[in-house]
């Protein structure tokens, strides 16, 4: 799926490209179909959300699960961001299954995404994109993804290592600098956007894209998957995360066929049969080697 010039003037103006049902039911059953075995599974891949069993986030599914290991490879996510990358080739930088779960699923606060690809895995530039797909509907009251349009356009600003408000570290941004923003995007009169629509729906939005969700006191999940794709000459230069959170093979990702989804299509899954040891190895020094490591 390649984008129009319309559309990547939009992305340029916005931030994020939003694609309602772009997946279709038999596709996205696939994908949430395996989730609840993925969920139940006693690893440190598992986060919990805080005094609560319910998953918060579940990382790298797409190295032992097939189905999501296909959707890491489909064309429709992979070839937009290409082309708003002026064709470079990518490699999977971080892959989440977000749970948001129905009653318990807890706040993100107001980030970007380089600001941590940045401080914690030493990646070079914001040349990183993010792609969402909705598992579920989302609507206004299970907690849907919040950006600030245009506030891309700002660039890296300096954040606040927050370890304590939600189970997960995230680089949080300013209150102040948030009202800033929301009044120079136009305030209440769409300072704020939040895209909703059914499962399947896709959001692109830019690393640098300013993003917040609140808590899901809705009796419906709020499941989407995110993949963080990182052209491959920005690669990261420290491991200083887990391999599971922050991947350290750049090699580019080769797309499968559109209907990888619902045929069988073979896919390597090397972390099957558990994660190797490898990969809760971190270090807080720049790696030596910068082509492909671990
Ligand atoms: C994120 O910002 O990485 C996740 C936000 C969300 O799932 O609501
Ligand atoms: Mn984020």
């Amino acid at each position: 799926m390649r984008l129009t010039p319309e559309q990547l003037a939009q992305f340029d103006r916005d931030g994020y490209l939003f694609f309602p049902g772009l997946f279709n039911p038999d596709e996205t059953r696939v994908l949430t179909d395996a989730v609840p075995d993925l969920y139940a599974r006693r690893e440190a891949y598992n986060v919990r959300e805080k005094g609560s069993e319910a998953v918060r986030t579940n990382f790298a599914a797409h190295m032992y699960s097939e189905p999501f290991a296909r959707l890491g490879r489909h064309p429709r996510m992979i070839e937009p961001v290409q082309d708003l990358f002026g064709g470079e080739q990518l490699y999977m930088h971080q892959f989440k299954i977000n749970g948001k779960m129905a009653f318990e699923g807890d706040v993100w606060q107001w980030h970007q995404d380089y600001g941590t690809w940045k401080n914690d895995d030493m990646m070079p530039t914001e040349r990183a994109m993010n792609v969402a797909i909705f598992l579920d509907d989302v609507n206004e009251f299970n907690g849907p993804l919040m950006f600030i349009p245009g506030s891309h356009k700002k660039g890296v600003i300096d954040a606040k290592h927050d370890l304590t408000t939600t189970s997960y570290p995230l680089w949080t941004v300013d209150h102040d600098l948030i009202t800033q923003l929301v009044a120079r995007a136009g305030g209440k009169n769409g300072g704020i956007v939040s895209p909703q629509g059914p499962a399947g729906s896709m959001i692109l939005f830019h690393s640098c894209l300013v993003h917040a969700s609140t808590s899901n006191l809705s009796p419906w999940n709020r499941v989407s998957v995110y993949l963080s794709l990182c052209a491959v000459s920005n690669h990261v230069r420290r491991f200083k995360r887990p391999e599971y959170i922050a991947h350290r093979d750049f090699t580019p990702i080769e797309c499968l066929p559109d209907d990888c989804l619902v045929k069988p299509y073979p896919v390597d899954l090397p972390w099957k049969n558990g994660m190797p040891g490898s990969a809760l190895v971190t270090s807080s020094e720049p790696i030596a080697d910068t082509k492909k490591a671990a």
